[in-house]
């Protein structure tokens, strides 16, 4: 079965990434979408701490932490916890988060 995973830094003092991860595992299982078929295929969700993904000029930006989705290679930064249902909605499909995603630079 593939897998997604995302890889979220838990580098900040604040301790927002690690709040962002829990978020982001609540809202897999409540919206059910852990393992869901897309694109024709069941594909399971990882949410994953990883210790920086170097993108620290988009972090101070704001408070929240930068993830990366993988193999999808989204990038995301200044992601709260409070941006942790929409960001599980657009992984099954649902509207993009044009505010939080980042160019390539
Ligand atoms: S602190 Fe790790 S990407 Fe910013």
């Amino acid at each position: 079965m593939p897998q997604r995973r995302l890889f979220v830094c838990t580098n900040q003092k604040s301790g927002v990434g690690e709040d962002v991860v829990k978020a982001l595992k609540k809202e897999l299982k409540a919206q059910g979408v852990k393992k869901i078929f897309f694109s024709g295929e069941k594909v399971s969700t990882r949410i994953q701490t990883c210790n920086c993904l170097d993108l620290c000029k988009h972090c101070k930006k704001g408070s929240g932490a930068a993830l990366i989705v993988y193999p999808e290679g989204e990038v995301y930064g200044d992601v709260r916890p409070k941006d942790a249902a929409a960001l599980v909605q657009h992984l099954a499909g649902g509207p993009a988060l044009p505010d939080l995603l980042l160019k390539d630079e």
